[in-house]
């Protein structure tokens, strides 16, 4: 069987620290979508690691971990992904497997992601510029690369031909002498190590990943599904055009591993105990006051992937509960909740007011209303949880409440509440 462990927000809902957790349970960690735009950090033995392409069980030696063919997979932050964790003792040829239908991000795609956010201005939908919309935009227009097709001696001339369309897509942009000659650098630096991370990922072990996946199901194997990015991030019911352009719900998991929806059981959806968003597009419970800024300092809230700052605000129990509709989330994982330690008074926003008029659904252009947060404020518990509290009844009965409150907005159990960035961490609430 197939659990999801999935963001239901705008991404960095701590999936990597739970899925790490939890991996020891599982047999087979599977990334399903997206690429190097995620930042997943863990704590091993306490370094800080963060992968970007490779799944979270990737420490666990008993654990395989898959690159699934949804995913699109850049060879150079792969190599370095490699090399750092190939560092701390782990042996990649060992537990790592690549689909062979896993696309791959060019150097001309991350030109192609920088030249549209430029071309964009202040509607710029603040990409992390590693090439993901242009790489889905040649997988869907029929045109990709992808990692099968690195063992085949006809390579370099195709990548050549892929290359030089998007070379004719650059030149169409309006940008000056110097904007073009800057992409163009850029271009021949990233190409330099490209071939050297190619002829290193042609000897990893590549596979075809949906007959592998569906053998070790048909033999009883356990799998976890690793979601990237969040909910409110996907490419069909997030804020678009807001959004990455992939399926970051748990119909992804599907398509973008080669199993069918019978195999999936639990759909493990994280969030964390408040909100946040890095890049641009719409936020309705985001604080731009001394609050907001308190959540940033508290939660550490800067981007693992592009070191941005991310945006702040309460948790949005709407969107939550949207989310959790689309993915048929079983169970919740609250993350994060020592952040609202340092706070008397924590705040959910329980409805939308549009107009004048409250609602609790997603409206179909968040970014063209006006969205005022309809509040319910619940009383802080303004001591240290992380240190004092070993079991979930150790918390603060204020604590509790929030999480109860949660829960019944949801109509989903929140199974776990993860009470600081360490592997062990992480609360489990007995549900009868
Ligand atoms: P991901 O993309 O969903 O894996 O999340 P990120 O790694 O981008 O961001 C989550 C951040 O929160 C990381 O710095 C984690 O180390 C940290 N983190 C995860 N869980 C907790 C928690 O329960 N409490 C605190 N204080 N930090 C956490
Ligand atoms: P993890 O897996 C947070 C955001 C970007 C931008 C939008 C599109 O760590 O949760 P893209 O690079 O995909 O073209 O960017 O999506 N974004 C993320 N935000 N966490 C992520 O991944 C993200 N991956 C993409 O900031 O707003
Ligand atoms: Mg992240």
């Amino acid at each position: 069987m197939v659990d999801v462990l999935l963001g239901l927000q705008w991404g960095d809902e701590g999936k990597g620290k739970i899925v790490d957790y939890f991996a020891g349970k599982y047999d087979v960690i599977a990334r399903f979508q997206g690429g190097p735009n995620a930042g997943h950090t863990l704590y091993v033995d306490g370094q800080k690691v963060v992968l970007h392409t490779i799944p979270s069980g990737v420490f666990h030696k008993n654990t395989i971990n898959l690159i699934g063919n949804g995913v699109v997979l850049d060879p150079v932050t792969f190599k370095k992904e490699c090399d750092k964790i190939s560092s701390l003792g782990v042996d990649l040829k060992r537990n790592l497997f690549i689909a062979e239908r896993t696309h791959i991000i060019v150097p001309s795609h991350r030109a192609l992601d920088k030249a549209s956010e430029l071309s964009k201005g202040s509607e710029k939908i603040g990409s992390t510029l590693k090439g993901i919309g242009p790489a889905y935009m040649d997988k869907t227009g029929r045109n990709g690369l992808r990692v099968g097709d690195v063992l085949r001696s006809d390579f370099n001339e195709r990548y050549a031909k892929l290359k030089e369309k998007h070379q004719h897509l650059l030149a169409g942009y309006d940008f000056t002498a110097e904007v073009k000659a800057e992409i163009a650098k850029d271009i021949a630096e990233w190409e330099a190590e490209f071939f050297d991370a190619v002829s290193y990922l042609k000897q990893m072990n590549i596979v075809n990943g949906e007959y592998f996946i569906n053998e070790k199901l048909q033999a009883g194997k356990k799998v976890l599904a690793e979601g990237a990015q969040g909910s409110m991030l996907d490419v069909d019911f997030g804020t678009y055009p807001f959004v990455t352009s992939s399926s970051t719900i748990s119909a992804g998991v599907c398509s973008g591993l080669g199993v069918a929806p019978k195999w999936i059981k639990e759909v493990i959806g994280v969030t964390k105990a408040y909100c946040t968003r890095v890049g641009s597009g719409p936020f309705p419970t985001e604080l731009h006051d001394a609050t907001g800024e308190k959540l940033r300092a508290e939660g550490n809230e800067f981007g693992a992937t592009t070191g941005r700052p991310r945006r702040c605000g309460w948790i949005d129990l709407v969107a939550l509960n949207y989310t959790c509709m689309l993915s048929g989330v079983t169970q919740l994982v609250m993350t994060k909740s020592d952040v609202l330690d340092a706070f008397d008074e924590v705040h959910a926003c329980t409805a939308y007011e549009i107009n004048g008029q409250q609602t609790k659904a997603m409206p179909y252009q968040l970014n063209e209303n006006e969205v005022k947060p309809v509040w319910e404020k619940y009383k802080g518990w303004s001591d240290e949880t992380a240190a004092k509290s070993k079991h979930f009844n150790e918390l603060p009965a204020e604590m509790k409440s929030f999480v109860k409150a949660v829960e019944s907005y949801l109509h989903v159990p929140v199974k776990f509440v993860s009470n600081g960035p360490g592997r062990d961490q992480i609360l489990e609430q007995e549900i009868a």
